[in-house]
């Protein structure tokens, strides 16, 4: 491909550099673009526009590929564990034995919340969502934090880093508890990430918690599938939340906010709470009727960047078995979700717009068979998705060429004209 574009306005020509990536897309630089001709690009959803530069996480749509720092998502869903993805995805490479015993010391004991933090949770009724919860809480937290949040000190953006990847379990958790009425449950130093987050959701003081290794190995990989994905929705809220150079807990807390969206990380209780609405196979095709009626959407289902299988979803369709078969679960939606899967994916409607399952389609059912009820299903993901946010965050900081995010506008209102005092209007 050419090293330049050129574009011709009213006999004007504005040649544009193109600058190649290692893979994928190569982009059209237009930052000097409004200076040169007076115009704006217009790209309202970005469905066109790269954001930034980033390191950290490709995906290939069309092939259905998502790499973090280079490795496929499979082989770290099945050769890696969270903690360790949440190394790579902050220092661009995978830890020695070394370096991940220290991270993982850092981490565990970062996991306790100041004691006077559990007393915001007193402050929302019992049956608040816990999204709502977590947004709330982790924009609190940055109330107990005002040192190491010199954004332009890389230690200091570490420590915070360190601080929401471990905390982020014991919010959670914590949210989950609140709003079933049952007591908090602290941190254990000696438990795994995911085994602690398990225990502080699940243990209750009447009884021994006992783990169960399968299923912690499948909560680490539901957050494995769920840390990064590129300028995704709450990832770009993250990004232009932190380029004004504010508090790194009140960005991720702004992240949160915007992963609720049921377009986004909320599809993952909206699929769920569809499959429980078809409830049987033989409901499946007048339901389909009403997607193509446009009555609304088949949640789990489509992607704006992935125009062929999520391969996070195959994963998550492996996982979702393996958790039901363990458990000895036999849960009829997921018979109604492979039935809906294989009608979709042969139908026109869908096939034409390029609609496959993506992380959101199986994932709920796997985590109602772990004990999850629906509305906590966004806030696993936000879970998983902190260190990813928290990771294109620093590399945001990382960059010399970064500005404070502030896009322009297509104006179509009114133009100038005079104050009518109110006696005079019609
Ligand atoms: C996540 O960005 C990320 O990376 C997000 C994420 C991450 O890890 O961060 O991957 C997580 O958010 C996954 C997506 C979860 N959302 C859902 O499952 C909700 C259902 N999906 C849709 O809302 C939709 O597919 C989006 C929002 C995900 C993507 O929408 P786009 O790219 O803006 O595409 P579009 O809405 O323009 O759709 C193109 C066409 C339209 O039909 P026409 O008007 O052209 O006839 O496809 C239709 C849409 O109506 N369509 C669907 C559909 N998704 C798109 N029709 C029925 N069911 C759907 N799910």
């Amino acid at each position: 491909m050419s090293d330049k574009a050129v574009l011709t306005i009213d006999g004007k020509t504005f040649e544009l550099p193109i600058i190649k990536g290692s893979t994928g897309p190569d982009v059209v630089d237009v930052r000097k673009w409004y200076a040169d001709s007076d115009t704006f690009t217009f790209d309202p959803g970005f469905t066109s526009t790269a954001s930034c530069e980033s390191k950290i996480t490709f995906i290939d749509g069309d092939a259905g590929v998502l790499l973090h720092r280079g490795y496929p998502i499979d082989q770290l869903a099945e050769k890696s564990s969270f903690l360790e993805v949440c190394y790579l995805l902050l220092h661009g490479e995978l830890p020695t034995a070394d370096e991940f015993s220290k991270f993982d010391h850092n981490i565990t004991y970062h996991t306790m919340l100041h004691a006077q933090f559990d007393r915001f949770f007193e402050g929302f009724r019992r049956d608040a969502h816990p999204m709502a919860v977590m947004t709330g809480a982790v924009g609190a937290l940055s109330a107990f934090y005002s040192d190491s949040i010199n954004v332009d000190d890389a230690r200091e953006r570490e420590i915070s880093a360190h601080r929401l990847i471990a905390k982020m379990p014991t919010i959670a958790a914590r949210a989950f508890k609140y709003t079933i009425g049952q007591p908090f449950v602290s941190p254990r130093n000696d438990l795994s990430y995911s085994e602690n987050f398990l225990r502080m959701c699940f243990a209750v003081p009447a009884e021994d918690w006992k783990p169960n290794p399968v299923l912690t190995r499948a909560m680490d990989r539901i957050f494995i599938l769920h840390a990064d994905h590129e300028q995704n929705a709450s990832t770009s809220t993250v990004r232009l939340a932190g380029s004004s150079g504010a508090h790194p807990f009140a960005c991720i807390a702004a992240g949160i906010a915007c992963l609720w969206g049921p377009s986004h990380g909320g599809a993952n209780q909206e699929a769920l709470e569809m499959l429980e609405q078809i409830g049987t196979v033989d409901k499946i095709p007048e339901f389909i009727e009403g997607v193509k009626a446009r009555k609304y959407k088949l949640m789990g289902f489509g992607h704006r960047v992935y125009k062929n299988f999520d391969p996070r979803a195959k994963v998550m369709q492996k996982t979702c078995h393996e958790v039901l078969g363990q458990l000895g679960i036999n849960d009829p939606l997921l018979e109604v979700a492979m039935e809906l899967e294989k009608i979709a994916l042969s139908d026109p409607f869908f096939i034409e717009r390029k609609l496959y399952p993506n992380i959101d389609f199986y994932s709920g059912i796997t985590l109602r068979a772990m004990g999850f009820p629906t509305n906590m299903f966004t806030v696993l993901f936000a879970l998983a998705r902190t260190v990813g946010w928290i990771s294109q965050w620093k590399e945001m900081f990382e960059d010399p060429a970064r500005k404070i995010g502030r896009p322009r506008q297509l104006y179509t209102g009114a133009t100038e004209r005079d104050y009518v005092a109110i006696d005079q209007r019609g």
